[in-house]
């Protein structure tokens, strides 16, 4: 979603900010801007489409300046267009602003304001915020105190960064809801909302909370409370290298992100498990956060991280033996929950900040509920509100659709359960010894299907004109089937279904004929015998049947107008190595169809708006 970058110093301004914009674009946006105080003056370019646009816009000229903010804009209100890109700025174009999330009360904000004779040029809920500024400016110099009191009116959340020619040597920003930091250079200073913009400037940070605000100048930070004092911030080194923003020769991060989950789950197993298969989680075992006599646990997470939690359910009931409900956040948060005591909520999330997520663990501490969370941005604000933490160490994941992080996602689980199964005293050391035995194998298993991709390839290719899929599976292999059918989705744009196979003949086996592909989910697991029939119930009414089976089961081959072979491994972790052919098969047919894999339409990395 929107991203925001600023930079006060004395580099080349322009490419400083449109650099970090590139930086942010993977986050998926739709128009792009920047406004920079030029001698004294300031201007704004901005443009719809990519940021090869904005930059053609600024091409040949030439922009002194040490001043300057930008924003990748992903269209809420109002359609993508200039007008309604970011930066806006005032009636007198002296002062710009751009921000990130959304204000609920703008309507009758605007009301007033355009009473008082502000003229609106957008359809944004941004644009009230520079016309209150403004009248704001009437009764103080001070940038910082007008936007204070603008924010003191407002209902919504924000990440903000305001200049102005009266103060042309400081950048103000506010947080609430949406994430900002500030970059700590040499004689220069960033603010970003993600930290790939600044991440090749520096690695020093501050986190901004919710409810401050403050300013960077060239050579200082300032940050309070809105409405209240002055706040020491610590400053924190991070331990990310820009390398993982590269491509590193692949077409797509998307293709370079799957062929790096072997090393994803070999990095995970060294983080956590040592030579004697001992399992150390050290951020869940925090003086506040008990696990051992967890009660019941409710996970809510959003799209891929949502089927994590779906396998997260059937590990833990199975290897501890604790009741576990699974929510979608957006759902999880409107519904009234019920506190039994010894609940803890679990909230799995990628980036950390998808704000429906966010929100329900907030409403969950509220109503003194524990949180444990599964995350892979260290710092993010999920990270930070939670009780305890479990990184996933998949590096940084750039494709809008998530693959290796999914992946980790699935591997810190499995770890965490047999922890908490240890814990429970439902599994013995020996057991666990030999279940983390399998996943050590599990990387080298990735590496044999991934040697298989020309083959996942062709088929792909052979099926990527059809206008819908469905994808079945059963127990543990029913969420990879939705997250298989939520890939082809988001970078093809073809419809795709995920079912439990078994629930085929309650309905949508009515969809099925000899045009349909129907990628079937079927290793041998407890369940085979079951989804066979349920393959067979397909076979019958003539749908074409891509299966992903057990290397070795010839028996199925009968059924199959396709197969993928993934190796033989332990029941639950083929969720793991089922994804990775459902991953390449996604691939292959958005690359036939020419889409634009790493930044699907319409599409964000890091979902920061309910
Ligand atoms: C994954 O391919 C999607 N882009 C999306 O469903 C994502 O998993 C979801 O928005 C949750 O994000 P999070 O893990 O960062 O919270």
């Amino acid at each position: 979603m929107c991203g925001i970058v600023g930079y006060v110093g004395e580099r080349d301004i322009s490419s400083v900010l449109l650099v970090g914009l590139e930086r942010l674009s993977y986050r998926g946006y739709d128009s792009s801007g920047i406004s920079i105080i030029s001698n004294g003056e300031l201007s704004t370019w901005k443009k719809q489409g990519k940021i090869v646009e904005l930059n053609n816009l600024l091409s040949g000229l030439s922009i002194k300046g040490s001043l300057g903010i930008g924003q990748t804009r992903w269209a809420t209100h109002g359609v993508p267009n200039e007008v309604n890109a970011h930066p806006h700025f005032s009636e007198t174009k002296k002062i710009a602003l751009v921000h990130n999330g959304i204000i609920e009360n703008y309507m009758e904000i605007k009301k007033r304001l355009i009473k008082n004779g502000h003229i609106f040029r957008s359809e944004t809920d941004t644009e009230v915020l520079i016309h209150s500024i403004e009248e704001h400016l009437e009764t103080t110099d001070s940038l910082l105190e007008a936007l204070e009191k603008t924010l003191s009116e407002i209902v919504g959340t924000y990440s903000i960064a305001t200049i102005s020619e009266a103060d042309p040597e400081k950048i103000v920003i506010a947080r609430k809801g949406s994430p900002l930091i500030i970059a700590l250079g040499k004689d220069e200073n960033f603010v970003s909302s993600d930290i790939n913009a600044i991440l090749t400037h520096t690695k020093k940070v501050i986190y901004l909370e919710d409810n401050e605000i403050g300013y960077v100048t060239k050579t200082s930070t300032f940050v309070k409370e809105i409405g209240g004092s002055e706040v020491q911030k610590e400053v924190k080194v991070i331990d990310w290298s820009p390398t993982d923003a590269e491509k590193n020769g692949y077409e797509h991060y998307m293709l370079k992100e799957i062929f790096e989950q072997p090393s994803v789950i070999r990095n995970i197993i060294s983080k956590y498990i040592d030579k004697d298969n001992n399992i150390t989680l050290s951020k869940i075992h925090q003086p506040n956060l008990d696990i051992s006599n967890v009660n019941r646990f409710i996970i809510q997470a959003c799209g891929t991280s949502w089927h994590a939690g779906l396998i997260a359910k059937y590990l833990i009931e199975s290897y501890a033996r604790v009741l576990t409900e699974v929510d979608i956040s957006s759902e999880f948060r409107y519904r009234q929950m019920i506190t039994q005591g010894h609940d803890i909520v679990m909230a799995i999330s990628q980036s950390g900040e998808t704000a429906d997520t966010l929100a329900c663990i907030r409403e969950a501490k509220s109503k003194f509920f524990k949180v444990l969370s599964f995350v892979n941005v260290k710092e993010s604000s999920i990270d930070r509100e939670s009780d305890g933490v479990v990184y996933s160490y998949a590096g940084q994941e750039i494709g809008v659709a998530s693959t290796k992080n999914f992946i980790a996602q699935l591997a810190t689980i499995y770890i965490f359960s047999i922890h908490l199964g240890l814990a429970k005293k439902h599994l013995n050391k020996e057991q666990a010894s030999e279940m983390i035995q399998e996943l050590r194998r599990i990387p080298d298993y990735i590496e044999s299907i991934l040697k298989k991709s020309e083959e996942i390839r062709t088929i792909a290719e052979k099926y990527c004109f059809s206008r819908e899929f469905l994808f079945i599976g059963r127990g543990v292999n029913y969420p990879t089937a939705l997250e298989g059918a939520l890939k082809l989705k988001e970078i093809s744009y073809i419809h795709a279904t995920g079912y439990a196979a078994g629930e085929l003949k309650h309905g949508p086996i009515a969809l099925i004929d000899a045009k349909l592909p129907v990628v079937c989910v079927a290793p041998q697991t407890l369940t085979y015998e079951k989804m066979v029939s349920n393959i067979q119930e397909v076979k019958t009414r003539k749908g074409k049947t891509i299966i992903i089976a057990t290397q070795g089961d010839e028996d199925i081959k009968s059924l199959a107008d396709d197969i993928i072979y993934i190796p033989k491994a332990s029941e639950d972790l083929t969720p793991i190595l089922a994804s990775v052919p459902l991953q390449l098969i996604s691939y292959y047919i958005a690359l036939k169809l020419d889409c634009d894999v790493d930044q699907p339409r319409n599409l964000a990395k890091s979902v920061t708006v309910e």
